[in-house]
């Protein structure tokens, strides 16, 4: 799932202050540190991290004062036990990430201000080849069809993913979901005596996951005996 704020409220928000917008991806479950880019604080009286469309402050060092405030109560608690500053350098890093940690963070200290777009993307699940067993209900029997063992790869409730089928390095087909969270599959016909190598990979822009397939094993069982 992507969660990405629209580009031209982002636009109007960083003309405000201009030192730019980063875009920071990250998978569920990951941590991400926003960095300040500062060596040291000593010359900042405050360094601001807010998060949001109503520009919760989330986390405050005070430098003169040295102290650091950490307001993870806030925003539902959705922060809670997940936040860490740095005392060197100011960065913000968030723990754990869940897709209700997606938007837009911001940065402000005496010197620097800055704007991180952090967009949160599902942990992919291994996809799972299996026997296409639908197709043994047809009544076609010829031995021309009973040489091949067709198979299909699967996975559910995601968006934002494309699902492929590999010959050894070859692209052989694909089919991509964009919003909707559904499942997905995808065929492919090999013949029992197929000694090439299959995969089927799944991803997001960020990540991807492999299934081998292993023909001997998953066509074996059943094989149409010829008369
Ligand atoms: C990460 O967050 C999830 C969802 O809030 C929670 O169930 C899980 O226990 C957390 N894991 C760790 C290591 O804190
Ligand atoms: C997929 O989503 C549907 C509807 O949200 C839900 O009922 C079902 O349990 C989900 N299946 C899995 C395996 O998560
Ligand atoms: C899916 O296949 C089409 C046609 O072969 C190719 O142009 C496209 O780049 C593929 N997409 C992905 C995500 O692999
Ligand atoms: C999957 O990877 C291909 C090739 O790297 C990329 O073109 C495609 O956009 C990715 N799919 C998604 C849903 O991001
Ligand atoms: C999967 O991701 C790895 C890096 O994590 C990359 O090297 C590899 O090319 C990706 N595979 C595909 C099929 O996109």
């Amino acid at each position: 799932m992507v969660h990405m704020l629209v580009l031209f409220y982002l636009w109007h928000l960083v003309g405000v202050f201009g030192d730019g917008l980063k875009s920071v991806s990250v998978t569920e479950g990951d941590s991400v540190t926003l960095n300040t880019g500062l060596t040291e604080i000593m010359y900042e009286d405050l360094i601001l991290w807010r998060f949001g469309a109503k520009n919760t402050l989330i986390a405050q060092i005070d430098v003169m004062a040295s102290s650091i405030t950490i307001n993870d109560d806030v925003l539902d608690g959705r922060f809670r036990d997940r936040l860490k500053l740095d005392h060197q350098t100011g960065s913000l890093t968030i723990t754990n990430i869940t897709t209700d940690h997606a938007g837009l963070y911001k940065l402000l200290t005496n010197s620097v201000s800055k704007d991180f777009s952090l967009s949160v993307y599902s942990r992919l699940p291994v996809p799972v080849i299996s026997r296409d067993t639908s197709q043994c209900t047809s009544s076609s029997s010829s031995s021309s069809l009973s040489s091949y063992c067709l198979l299909v790869c699967s996975v559910v409730n995601l968006s934002g993913v494309t699902l492929s089928w590999y010959k050894g390095n070859s692209l052989l087909s694909n089919i991509s979901v964009s919003d909707l969270s559904i499942s997905l599959s995808l065929p492919l016909e090999v013949e029992y005596q197929d000694k090439n190598t299959y995969s089927c990979v799944l991803n997001n822009t960020i990540s991807n996951q492999t299934q081998h397939l292993d023909i001997s094993k998953l066509c074996s069982a059943g094989t149409p005996v010829l008369i």
